[in-house]
This record gives structure tokens, C-alpha cells and sequence, in this order.
């Protein structure tokens, strides 16, 4: 089968972890283009990665013949105009999460896949594809734990990346959209039923930035869905120990825990502090396997004409609603309903 040609557009923190993954490691796909207005940073990344075509212009590289799909890593107020141009140029699309940066984006991108079944679209929720939660999964789904009862999932990035995160956070969407969409998808994911209702909390505990953007450093919410299912989230971004992400999944005859500490590897450093692991430095090796699993999935559909199962542009739109009424919900105190 002719290999996947794929051209991939923003080539900053993930983007050029995408990037790597698909010129390097993964077989039946060639990184045939990459796109991103920062142009010393796109001859760098094509030269690095030996990529024949570079694009300033998305458009102009989505209307290149001989790519078949591309991957959407731009800033997330992008995703969906971009998915637009894409699909009208009949590529195939991976776009990362979140799906849009407001509901009505995420319908407008609803229309447009739903107008290109021949297409393949993948969002990106890639904890999915992580060998410890799609474990879980498989254990959720078997009933070995019973009913799902709760979800607890805490996202935390390391202080040690702040000051990249400062600066990705005027155009993250927020905290809740930006970080809590992966520990909604895995509330959806594991109760297998939608959220009904959201109670978001924070406050600004130490960056003023967070403030001005009319957000939170540290956020939590509580949610509960349709068939009764609680879930609690917590999310911030200084971290002392590195990338933490922790999620418990409490059923009526068992629990599920991953990673309640964060540890790279199974070395275990003993000195004059005790005895200690380390965590993952940061997200990418966190999820280093879960990235490269989603990319893999994602080529495969392409080249079998098969179309994935979930991680849908309806779960994209789910998760951002829930996202955003977590916002809401935060902004004025109250409990809210979806919509
Ligand atoms: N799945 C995950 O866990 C995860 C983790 C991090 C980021 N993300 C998502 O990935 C996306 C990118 O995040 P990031 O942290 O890499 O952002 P970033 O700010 O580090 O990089 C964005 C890149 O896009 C480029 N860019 C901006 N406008 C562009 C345009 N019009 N055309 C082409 N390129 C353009 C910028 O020059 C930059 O290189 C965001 O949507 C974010 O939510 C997902």
C-alpha cells in the first residue's frame, strides 16, 4: 500500500513533536510538507528533518496535489478554518485538541466533516491511546470494576515549562478549554455517558497574567453526567516534580488508578533526601507513545479506508461545550447546566 503523504501545519511545542514522529518513526507515511508562519523556524525544521516542501501558507500547502492529509498543530482559534480548507481540498485530517475555541466553531466544523464522509477526521485526544489508560479502558468496558461511579483526573503541567506556558496563554482558550478538555474526555470516555452538569472553581494564586485573561492558574471542576456519574478535575501549571497527570476511575466493585505518581521510569534514586523516583520532565515524554499511537491510527485509517471509532468531531464538540460551561460556570459561581 503507497505510503500516507502528510503535510503538517505549526511547528512549536507539539507541532514539532508531531512533526518528528511523522518523519522519523513512523512507517507508511512520509512528512511530505510542513507549514508555519515563523519562517526561520520552518527552514530549521525542514533542513532538521529533511521535509521537501515548506509553506508559509496553509492554504497554499493544502493545495499542493500530492499531499493526502494533514495534521492541524496550529494555535487552537485556527483548528477550524483550517479543517475547512483542508477537507475542501480533499485531504484527510488529524487536528489536535481542542476541536474549536467556542461551540459555535465546533459546529461549524461539524458541518464540514459531516460534508466529507470520504475523508478520514481524527481529533486529538491522545491519552486514549496510552498503553495505561487504554488498559483501563479495556478493564472498564469488561466490568471488572462494576459501575463507573467517579472519575478524579488531575492535569498538571511543571513549573519548570512556565515560561512557555505564559506565553501560549493569551491564545490557549483558558484553562478549562485548554487543559480540563482531556480529563473531560476521559470522564465522557470512561462513564460512557455526556456531562449534564458543571461546577467550575479557581482562582489566580500566582500569575496575574491569569487575571487579565479573565482566568484561572489553578482550576477545578466537578461535573456530573447523564447516567449519574460524578467526575472531579484539577488542573494548574507549576507542578514541582514535572508533568503530572494522575486519574483514578472508582467503580461499584473496584478501582483503576494511573500513574498517582508520575515516574519516568522505574528507577528508584536514593541520597541524603530518602529515596525518590523521577517524573516525567514534561508532556511530550509523558506521552511520547500515546502521540506516536494516534499518528499510527490515524495514517492506518488512510491507507485501510477504515474510519476511527471515537475521538469523533461530536466528542470534540461535546468536550468543548462541557469546557466552556466549566468557564461559565467558574465566571459567575453557579452550577450549570449543559446546554
Ligand atoms: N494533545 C495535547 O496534549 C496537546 C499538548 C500541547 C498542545 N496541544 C495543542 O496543539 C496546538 C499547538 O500547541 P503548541 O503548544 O504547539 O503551540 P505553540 O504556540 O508552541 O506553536 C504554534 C505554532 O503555530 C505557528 N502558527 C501560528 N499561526 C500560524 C498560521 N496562521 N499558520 C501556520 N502556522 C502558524 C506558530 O508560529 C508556532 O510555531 C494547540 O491547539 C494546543 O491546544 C495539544
Amino acid at each position: 500500500m503507497k505510503s500516507v503523504k502528510i503535510g503538517s501545519v505549526g511547528l512549536g511545542r507539539l507541532g514539532y513533536e508531531h512533526a518528528k514522529n511523522l518523519a522519523t518513526l513512523l512507517p507508511g507515511c512520509t512528512l511530505h510538507a510542513v507549514c508555519d508562519v515563523d519562517e526561520a523556524r520552518l527552514q530549521s525544521v525542514a533542513e532538521e528533518l529533511d521535509i521537501p516542501r515548506t509553506y508559509t501558507d496553509f492554504a497554499d500547502m493544502c493545495a499542493d496535489p500530492e499531499l493526502d492529509a494533514v495534521a492541524i498543530v496550529s494555535p487552537s482559534f485556527l483548528h477550524v478554518e483550517q479543517i475547512r480548507i483542508a477537507m475542501e481540498h480533499g485531504k484527510h485530517v488529524f487536528c489536535e485538541k481542542p476541536l474549536g475555541i467556542d461551540v459555535a466553531q465546533c459546529k461549524e466544523a461539524e458541518k464540514v466533516v459531516e460534508a466529507h464522509p470520504e475523508l478520514v477526521f481524527q481529533l486529538g485526544f491522545m491519552r486514549r491511546f496510552d498503553p495505561s489508560y487504554a488498559e483501563a479502558k479495556r478493564r472498564v468496558d469488561a466490568g471488572e470494576i462494576g459501575k463507573v461511579v467517579l472519575v478524579r483526573s488531575y492535569t498538571q503541567d511543571p513549573r519548570s515549562t512556565i515560561e512557555s506556558t505564559l506565553k501560549f496563554a493569551p491564545h490557549s482558550g483558558g484553562q478549562f478549554l485548554d487543559m480540563c478538555v482531556h480529563d473531560l474526555d476521559l470522564v465522557r470516555w470512561f462513564t460512557g455517558s455526556n456531562i449534564k452538569n458543571v461546577w467550575g472553581l479557581g482562582g489566580v494564586f500566582e500569575f496575574d497574567l491569569y487575571r487579565e485573561l479573565n482566568d484561572a492558574d489553578n482550576a477545578a471542576a466537578m461535573v456530573q453526567c447523564e447516567n449519574g456519574a460524578m467526575g472531579f478535575l484539577f488542573t494548574n501549571r507549576t507542578h514541582a516534580a514535572g508533568c503530572n497527570v494522575e486519574t483514578e476511575i472508582i467503580g461499584t466493585r473496584g478501582t483503576l488508578r494511573i500513574a498517582p505518581v508520575g515516574a519516568k521510569d522505574l528507577l528508584q534514586i536514593v541520597d541524603e533526601n530518602g529515596a525518590r523516583q523521577e517524573y516525567y520532565p514534561d508532556f511530550m515524554s509523558r506521552w511520547h507513545t500515546a502521540f506516536l499511537a494516534e499518528m499510527r491510527a490515524f495514517t492506518d485509517h488512510i491507507r485501510n479506508g477504515t474510519r476511527p471509532a471515537d475521538m469523533t468531531v461530536y466528542d470534540g464538540t461535546a468536550v468543548s461545550e462541557a469546557a466552556y460551561r466549566c468557564k461559565e460556570s467558574f465566571e459567575t459561581g453557579k452550577m450549570l447546566p449543559i446546554r
